[in-house]
């Protein structure tokens, strides 16, 4: 089967950890049978250097006639300027919205292992294991009216957080569909006390609930849920909440497991459903971490596994993806670490030779 691949390296360690991805799928089509394309393109900030914009109309439109984007990372100093006409985040917002990447799925596993790294205590992360799924087209990011303007008592700024029936609808029909694929738990997340588009949002949930009998639907208050995601951080399966909250949230979640080099994501335009496949992309959560860029020190395993999620969300093909996932597994079993997750005992490798171990243990 041939499989089409838009490839975007992006900035600092973006192209490292994306190398390894790519070398890793090549050995896995061979073994499996499957052809992987690769085509690449700028993306960030090295693409305002060479395009002056972050992302060109021509780029994107390589990404759409793919069957799946597996992106690196964005961003760095040298494009950090708030005054720059434009900037590396636009990239992303633009291939978002472009591809109409409206679900993000952002898995929080604590690796059993790697549980010294975590500022938490052992007792309260063993059996962390829950996805949350961030809205990511709608709310304050891409809401009109946006902008500042002057008057005669000073400056003033405004954005708008809308949502659409439409637009909730689906993003709640992906966080039901995924609770019920796996533990049929569902944490709505909102600001219902305050927000008239978390009321909104909240009756939507509680209507479809209906409709899945099989998943407990929760509703619970965005600050609650910031303190209940570190003392409780277990009891979540699925969490479900709109595009500013989810960024929000996925912060502070990813740091739980104390491998932020490890946590993979997706970016879908459908809804993920048993069996069928939607277009998405592929990233890891960490950035472009300009500090380490080139020194062969980054961690793939994220990278490496956002691709396990693209073979198992847009080409269905999960015994594959299952096999990444426990390669990965393995090598981290044999003690292998990249220095960002290296303790005492364990032997540190650099991004290639990770990548390597992992190609080995498939
Ligand atoms: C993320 C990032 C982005 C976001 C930024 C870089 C635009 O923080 O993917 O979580 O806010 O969505
Ligand atoms: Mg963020």
């Amino acid at each position: 089967m041939k499989l089409e691949i838009a490839v975007l390296p992006g900035d600092g360690i973006g192209p490292e950890v994306i190398g390894e991805s790519v070398k890793l799928l090549e050995v896995l089509g061979q073994r499996y049978g499957h052809r992987f394309v690769f085509s690449y393109a700028d993306f960030g900030g090295i693409s305002i250097d060479k395009h002056g914009e972050a992302l060109t109309g021509a780029a994107l439109e390589m990404c759409r006639g793919c069957g799946a984007v597996l992106m690196g990372a964005v961003g760095g100093p040298r494009w950090d300027d708030p005054k720059a006409p434009a900037r590396p985040e636009d990239g992303l917002l633009k291939i978002r919205k472009g591809l109409g990447l409206f679900a993000n799925l952002r898995p929080v596993k604590v690796f059993p292992m790697l549980l010294d790294a975590s500022p938490l205590r052992r007792e309260l992360l063993e059996g962390v294991d829950f996805v949350v799924v961030r809205e990511l087209t709608g709310g304050l990011y891409f809401g009109r009216p946006k902008r500042r303007w002057q008057t005669a008592r000073g400056w003033r700024g405004v954005d708008t957080l809308l949502y659409t029936e439409k637009e909730i609808e689906r993003i709640l029909r992906v966080g039901f569909e995924l609770a019920r694929q796996r533990g049929k738990k569902l944490t709505s997340v909102d600001k219902a006390n305050i927000l008239e588009s978390s009321r909104l949002w909240r009756q939507m949930a509680t209507d479809m609930a209906s409709h899945y009998p099989d998943v407990e639907l929760r509703h619970i208050l965005v600050d609650a849920c910031a303190m209940r995601l570190i003392q409780r951080p277990a009891e979540f399966d699925v969490i479900v909440t709109e595009n500013m909250f989810g960024d929000i949230l996925t912060d502070e979640a990813s740091v739980l497991t104390g491998s932020m080099g490890m946590l993979p994501s997706a970016s879908l335009s459908g809804v993920p459903r048993e069996g069928s496949t939607a277009f998405g992309l592929y990233e890891p959560i960490h950035g472009s971490a300009p500090d380490i860029a080139g020194q062969g020190i980054a961690n793939p395993l994220a990278t490496i596994l956002s691709s396990a999620m693209m073979l198992r969300h847009s080409f269905g093909l999960e015994t594959e993806a299952a096999a990444v996932e426990a390669a990965v597994m393995r090598v981290l079993e044999s003690g292998y670490r990249t220095r960002d997750i290296m303790s005492l005992g364990r032997k540190e490798l650099s991004t290639t030779d990770m990548g390597k171990a992992v190609v080995g243990a498939l």
